[in-house]
């Protein structure tokens, strides 16, 4: 059955999703000065440029990271965080910027196996680690029956917290195959919608649960 929400089919958001895992950088070649756009053959190339012509400024810095899977390096501004780094290096828009103070859960993304809200976490602090967005949930067949049934049971209504939600439950699902619906009010706690959807995460989260656990579809 064809899932619709917010006017576009599961499937043409999977194919954007899929798109733009493929089009994050995988080694950067050129590497371009943010304060003047100068290009640079390498890291060290922008160092010696910030020194002659940014004197005083802070220059940017290398980050390694596997996201959705994917091995990508990037020169990012150090004052960056997970989520800018997501976003604006890497085209990843599904962590979304609602309170931007670690408040509301809509940024939360998987990082080295845990719940972490990317709005306050430095990206300079995650050189090495490997980061599951949302976009990464929604291509991995193996959580399709969760994705199902939050559109079966319309577990959204504006749609803008519920990568945050998806996100938080993938990795109650992770920790906790069979989880309650205590256990699963508890890791949801730290996501807040503002349409008042609460009552219908459970319900697609227990579902999805039965589902998979007899390996079908919802
Ligand atoms: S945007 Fe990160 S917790 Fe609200
Ligand atoms: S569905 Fe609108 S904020 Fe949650």
């Amino acid at each position: 059955m064809e899932r619709k929400s917010a006017g576009i089919s599961l499937e043409d958001a999977q194919t954007a999703a899929r798109a733009r895992i493929a089009a994050m950088p995988g080694g950067q070649k050129i590497v371009t000065c943010p304060l003047c756009g100068y290009q640079c053959l390498s890291y060290e190339d922008l160092l010696s440029h910030y020194l002659d012509s940014h004197p005083g400024c802070i220059a940017p810095i290398p980050l390694s990271l596997t996201v959705n899977g994917k091995s990508c390096r990037v020169i990012v501004e150090p004052h960056l965080t997970l989520k800018e780094v997501l976003q604006f290096h890497l085209g990843l828009t599904g962590a979304k910027h609602m309170c931007d103070r670690g408040q509301c859960g809509s940024c939360t993304v998987i990082l080295d196996g845990k719940p972490t809200l990317s709005c306050n976490t430095l990206a300079a602090d995650c050189d090495g680690k490997s980061v599951e967005t949302v976009e990464g949930i929604a291509l991995n067949p193996k959580w399709k029956p969760l994705i199902d049934a939050y559109c079966k049971w319309d577990a959204m209504q504006c749609g803008y917290c519920t990568p945050g939600f998806l996100v938080s439950a993938k990795s109650l699902l992770d920790r906790e195959p069979h989880p309650t619906t205590q256990q699963i009010k508890e890791a949801l706690s730290g996501n807040i919608c503002i349409c008042g959807t609460y009552p219908r995460h459970a319900q697609a989260i227990l579902e999805a649960v039965e589902v998979m656990s007899k390996g079908g579809e919802v």
